[in-house]
């Protein structure tokens, strides 16, 4: 068995100018208001997704704000998409029965940057 898989996690946060008045949660923000949005909250917006805490890739698509949206939409999304892709592929293929390791507990946090900072995983070598 092996072990030991590192990743870089994205950033959770961007910010932005707010260009018009806008009221959001009933507090008015002003035009020309710098202001931080925190994308792994929007993510977990109960209002929008049925139980956003839970991990599940079969929930039924909807939109989401993985890579922004509107006229600062990812531009890097296709190329990202495929190298995800790729090397998911290429990973379940190199290392078989590719698996959570089940003695040990991935460590997640960060706010500005929050991810999984280790995954320990096992395979069958
Ligand atoms: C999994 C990988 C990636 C994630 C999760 C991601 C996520 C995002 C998000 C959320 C935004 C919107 C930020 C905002 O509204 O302020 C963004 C913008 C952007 N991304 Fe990505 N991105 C990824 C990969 C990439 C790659 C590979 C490239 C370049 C090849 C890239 C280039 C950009 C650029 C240039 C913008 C700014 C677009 C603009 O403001 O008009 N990204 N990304």
């Amino acid at each position: 068995m092996h072990e030991g898989l590192r990743w870089i996690p994205p950033f959770n946060m961007t910010e932005k100018l707010t260009a018009a008045d806008v009221v959001m949660g009933g507090k008015l923000i002003p035009a020309g208001t710098e202001i931080a949005l925190v994308i792994g909250s929007a993510n977990r917006d109960e209002t929008h997704f049925d139980g956003p805490d839970t991990f599940d890739l079969r929930r039924p698509r909807t939109n989401n704000f993985a890579f922004g949206f509107g006229a600062h939409f990812c531009v890097g999304h296709y190329v990202a998409r495929q190298v995800a892709q790729i090397s998911v592929e290429e990973l379940f293929t190199r290392l078989p029965g590719l698996r959570l390791d089940p003695d040990r507990e991935p460590v997640v946090h960060g706010w500005m940057v929050r991810a999984a900072k280790t995954l320990p995983v096992v395979w069958d070598a």
